[in-house]
């Protein structure tokens, strides 16, 4: 799409306005205004965790099998800090526009490869968490779930209260392991049913969520890519709006301040 990105902000806030049925894929960039550091970026001043660490080191199960301390250390310091965010406009006007769309009896699915849970505290119904989420720990040996309360936790690797010889294990998908299949297929379904297709603050680079698009194109969706920087989806779209969603989504939906 070209012509003044001013335009095509308005072309799009156009569709949204009469869309019925809109699925929006997020990733780490939806929540980077709510403090919380994305995986990848191209721009040299921009915080990302997979520049400063390995992930193989720390978000695979043969990483855990070698090291939980380390891991849990980690993954629980993380969790603190998603517990301590809050959701930000961008969260907020999917929130807006998933209600609109409901009174007009339509829907808007939220599909997020974030662990943070921002989606939910904006008050986003039907999140489909495909990577998981951090909130929620799991015994190794049991596969029971808890919400560990709100403060680091007292010891890495963390006993599991389950069973003797079990630990806990955040809830996130690692790589290597397989999504939740019914996030899967809500996400397949989503994809395939919309008239609009978004991805928003996602590098685009992780499968199967960076194919959902694909689906929503096979069908003919119009798509949107909202991304302060180019990605590999950046010249299919129908609309590549460069900008922080914070500040595009709560425009585009007629939220902002
Ligand atoms: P990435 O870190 O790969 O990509 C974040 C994207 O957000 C980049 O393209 C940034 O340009 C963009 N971005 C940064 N700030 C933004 C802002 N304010 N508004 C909009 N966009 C912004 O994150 P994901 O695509 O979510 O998986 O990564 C996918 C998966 O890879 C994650 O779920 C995680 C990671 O490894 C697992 O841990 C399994």
């Amino acid at each position: 799409m070209s012509g003044a990105p001013g335009e095509a902000e308005r072309q799009v806030a156009r569709v949204l306005a009469r869309a019925r049925h809109i699925a929006v894929l997020t990733g780490a960039g939806v929540s980077a205004e709510s403090g919380i550091s994305t995986f990848r970026s191209a721009a040299a001043d921009m915080h990302a965790l997979w520049k400063e660490f390995d992930p193989r080191t720390l978000a695979t199960p043969e990483a855990f099998a070698d090291d939980p301390a380390r891991v849990t250390r980690w993954y629980d310091a993380r969790r603190i800090g998603c517990l301590n965010a809050a959701p930000n406009p961008g969260h907020l006007a999917l929130t807006t526009l998933q209600r609109a769309l409901r009174s007009r009896g339509g829907d808007l699915v939220v599909l997020t490869q974030n662990v943070d849970r921002l989606h939910h505290k904006a008050g986003t119904q039907g999140v489909v968490e495909l990577h998981g989420n951090i909130v929620t720990w799991r015994c190794t040996r049991t596969g029971q779930s808890i919400e560990p309360p709100p403060e680091p936790m007292p010891r890495f690797p963390a006993p599991s209260p389950f069973h003797p010889e079990g630990l806990l294990r955040p809830n996130v998908v690692w790589f290597g392991e397989a999504l939740p299949t019914d996030a899967v297929v809500a996400a397949e379904e989503a994809a395939g049913a919309c008239g609009v297709f978004m991805a928003v603050g996602t590098s685009s680079q992780v499968f199967p969520a960076a194919g959902f698009i694909q689906t929503a194109m096979a069908r003919g969706a119009v798509t949107v890519e909202i991304n302060p920087e180019s990605t590999s989806i950046s010249d299919l779209v129908t609309y590549s709006l460069k900008g922080r969603s914070g500040e595009v989504l709560p425009r585009l939906v007629g939220t902002a301040a």
